[in-house]
């Protein structure tokens, strides 16, 4: 098998949702049905100003017959037209990881609830003001269980932060429990910083971390 990343317009992620939604209801280990409630939502966020998407897929390479099973990660399809697999064999390829984002602005609900935390936190509306005007909400960032530990992560958020012209990059995850499991440590590796801790969204009983860092990565 072949890895390549590729990014997805909004028409690929409509095509794709399904694919999409199934490696983030396995990577998260949330119930099954969770995809139908997500997908109108995950739909409406590729029309938001300054969305992108990027995926991992997998290609049958050639040499799997000879080799049994090889791993090749291709970063760079854009500019490695040699190596790269055609459109319609990328179009077609196994989905395995999925990242998306867009531009954060005053009317989304997010956005409202991280306010709403900082002020609670005490931060000056300045510095509120500050943080929230000029960042990008990372909003997903999911690897297949059977495709982790291997640095697609990793290479899915770099390919997604290259490049952006906003002055921050934001998110938030569940907090840890315990030690730091893989997506914390990722996080950590990417430098990115507390903004809130244990932070409860509305209507949601799981305590979450918004966490930050500038940008260019
Ligand atoms: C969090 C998540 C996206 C990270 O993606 P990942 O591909 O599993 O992990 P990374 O890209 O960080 O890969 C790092 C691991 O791969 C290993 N690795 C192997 N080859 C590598 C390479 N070439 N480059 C980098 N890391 C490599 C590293 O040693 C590291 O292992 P470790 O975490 O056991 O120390 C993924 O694990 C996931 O989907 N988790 C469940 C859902 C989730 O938590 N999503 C985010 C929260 S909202």
């Amino acid at each position: 098998m072949a890895t390549f990343l590729i990014d997805l317009s909004p028409n690929d992620m409509q095509a794709r949702l399904g694919d999409a939604l199934a490696v983030y209801v396995d990577a998260m280990g949330y119930p099954r049905g969770t995809e139908s409630q997500r997908a109108p939502m995950w739909l409406e966020h590729t029309r938001r100003v300054g969305w992108h998407a990027v995926a991992a897929v997998e290609v049958d390479s050639p040499a799997d017959d000879q080799l049994g099973y090889q791993e090749e990660l291709d970063t760079d399809t854009d500019t490695d037209a040699g190596d790269a697999p055609a459109p319609e064999q990328l179009a077609a390829a196994q989905l395995r990881g999925i990242a998306y984002g867009y531009r954060g602005a005053p009317d989304q609900w997010w956005q409202q609830q991280v306010q709403r935390g900082l002020r609670h936190c005490g931060l000056p509306y300045t510095e509120i003001d500050r943080l929230m005007s000029d960042y990008f909400e990372l909003t997903e960032l999911h690897i297949h269980p059977a495709a982790q530990g291997r640095g697609l992560g990793e290479a899915l958020a770099r390919r997604l932060l290259s490049d952006r012209v906003e002055s921050r990059v934001l998110l938030s995850t569940p907090e840890m429990v315990g030690q730091p499991n893989r997506a914390w440590r990722l996080y950590r590796r990417l430098g990115f910083a507390d903004i809130i801790r244990g932070y409860h969204f509305s209507g949601d009983p799981r305590a979450f971390a918004i966490l930050g860092r500038a940008l260019p990565l």
